[in-house]
């Protein structure tokens, strides 16, 4: 039997029952990444072993259903590893240069269709129900950033602070791209562009003959353009530092969990029980971003307080759950897409005008003191609160 007939067959029984809420979203979001500024710290395993084409060139970090609010569409598929007969119909090469994983062991075996740990090597297919089939969700993939070119004004500004402004003008004269900008710690990491979906044609009645794929791009609707996080009036743009990354992957001093998602996405389900884990296990603990003026508000009321409290950046995307997907899971969880996210005593308390407003009506020292993050005795005797920040992967 020829290889796509296989494929066929096994997509065929794949989708042979329909998933709810298949292509439901409004939009499909497309980050493109800038790797060297994720790899400073060597957190992320590709680090070790970059492509030529990763040093000097955005690469594809995932596509993923949103609707505007920035919720995903509950879904209850299956999110599984990539079917190695899917990865060979796309072809390893194309897959590291413009897909390359995080957690890979090395480009020998970075999208092996033969890998015999293809849950480092090749990752999970994480949106079972966006509207795209496996095949044609890694097929787009590539072909967005192929589509995505990198501006020149990036390329030959490699070790130099640019004009954050210069960096959206080239997007938009060079391609017509409005692109959310990412910034770690004021330098470039990500462009965030937003894709309309296409409809099924009408023969397509069937989930497995639809696939609802993006469409074109889009202006991204305010909740989605709220995330940008390119607020200084330079960005610095990364080279990969290369001289002192390590040439095999570091094992010490843990290796990585079996049980670490490789990027570029997390089981919502997961994310929402790392949160909920998050919050209770701290106590008192604040979501925020860099440069967010009200984050650094409340983190003042909360010093004055003397107030013990868990920091989980949600522009951190080198934490696993990434920062975006935490992001996600609080919105999903308190239906607030704003920052700081505020949580005391297990209890989400809101923003920070919500947490002025109890110190106004003299509540929040008695939290802070019932909840274990002051000093004062607590009402209740918990352990005393820990500041466990998420765990990565060497
Ligand atoms: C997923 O949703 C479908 C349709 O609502 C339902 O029939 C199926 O049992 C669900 N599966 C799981 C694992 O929840
Ligand atoms: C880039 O700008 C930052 C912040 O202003 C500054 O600390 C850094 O030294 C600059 N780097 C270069 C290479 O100009
Ligand atoms: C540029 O993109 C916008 C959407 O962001 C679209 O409305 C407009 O038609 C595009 N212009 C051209 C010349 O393609
Ligand atoms: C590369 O990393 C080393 C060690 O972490 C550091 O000392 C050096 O300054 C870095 N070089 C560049 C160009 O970032
Ligand atoms: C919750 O946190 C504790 C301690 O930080 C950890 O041992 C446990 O594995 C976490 N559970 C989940 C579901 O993340
Ligand atoms: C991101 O999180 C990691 C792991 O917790 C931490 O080591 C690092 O300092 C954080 N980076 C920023 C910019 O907050």
């Amino acid at each position: 039997m020829p290889k796509g007939t296989l494929l066929l067959s096994f997509l065929a029984t794949v989708f042979a029952q329909d998933l709810p809420n298949w292509g439901k979203q409004d939009l499909w979001v497309h980050t493109s990444t800038w790797t060297p500024t994720h790899c400073q710290c060597y957190c992320e395993r590709l680090c070790s072993h970059p492509t030529d084409y990763l040093k000097t060139n955005l690469v594809s970090s995932g596509i993923v259903p949103h609707n505007y609010d920035w919720s995903i569409p509950f879904c209850n598929g299956t999110i599984r590893t990539y079917n190695s007969d899917v990865v060979r119909s796309v072809g390893q090469s194309d897959l590291q240069t413009y897909f390359p994983l995080t957690m890979s062991r090395d480009l020998e075996h970075m999208w092996d269709p033969d890998s015999t740990d293809p849950r480092t090597d090749i990752g999970q297919f994480s949106y079972p129900c966006g509207g795209l089939h496996e095949a044609k969700y890694l097929k787009t993939i590539v072909q967005i950033a192929k589509f995505i070119r990198t501006p020149d004004l990036i390329k030959s500004n490699i070790g130099k602070n640019i004009t954050t402004k210069s960096i959206r003008e080239a997007f938009k004269k060079e391609q017509n791209l409005s692109v959310v900008l990412l910034c770690s710690n004021g330098a470039f990491a990500d462009v965030v562009t937003c894709w309309s979906k296409s409809t099924p044609f009408l023969y397509q009645t069937t989930q497995a003959s639809q696939d609802i794929a993006p469409a074109k791009p889009v202006q991204c609707p305010p909740g989605i353009v709220a995330l940008d996080s390119c607020k200084d009036e330079y960005s610095f743009i990364h080279a990969m530092n290369t001289t002192s990354a390590p040439t095999t992957v570091p094992t010490s001093p843990t290796p990585a969990p079996p049980t670490a998602t490789p990027s570029p996405s997390q089981d919502p389900d997961e994310v929402d029980a790392w949160v909920k884990n998050f919050t209770k296990d701290n106590h008192c603990a604040l979501f925020g971003e860099d440069g967010c003026e009200y984050c650094a508000k409340a983190k003042a009321l909360f010093a004055s307080k003397s107030a013990t409290y868990a920091y989980s950046g949600i522009d951190n995307q080198t934490t696993i759950p990434t920062g975006t997907d935490i992001y996600n899971s609080l919105v999903r969880l308190t239906h607030q897409d704003t920052l700081p996210n505020v949580w005391i005593g297990n209890k989400f308390i809101g923003g920070s005008d919500d947490l002025q407003a109890l110190q106004d009506k003299g509540k929040l020292d008695g939290m802070l003191a019932a909840a274990g993050c002051t000093k004062s005795t607590p009402i209740t005797t918990t352990k005393p609160p820990q500041t466990t920040k998420p765990t990565k992967t060497p």
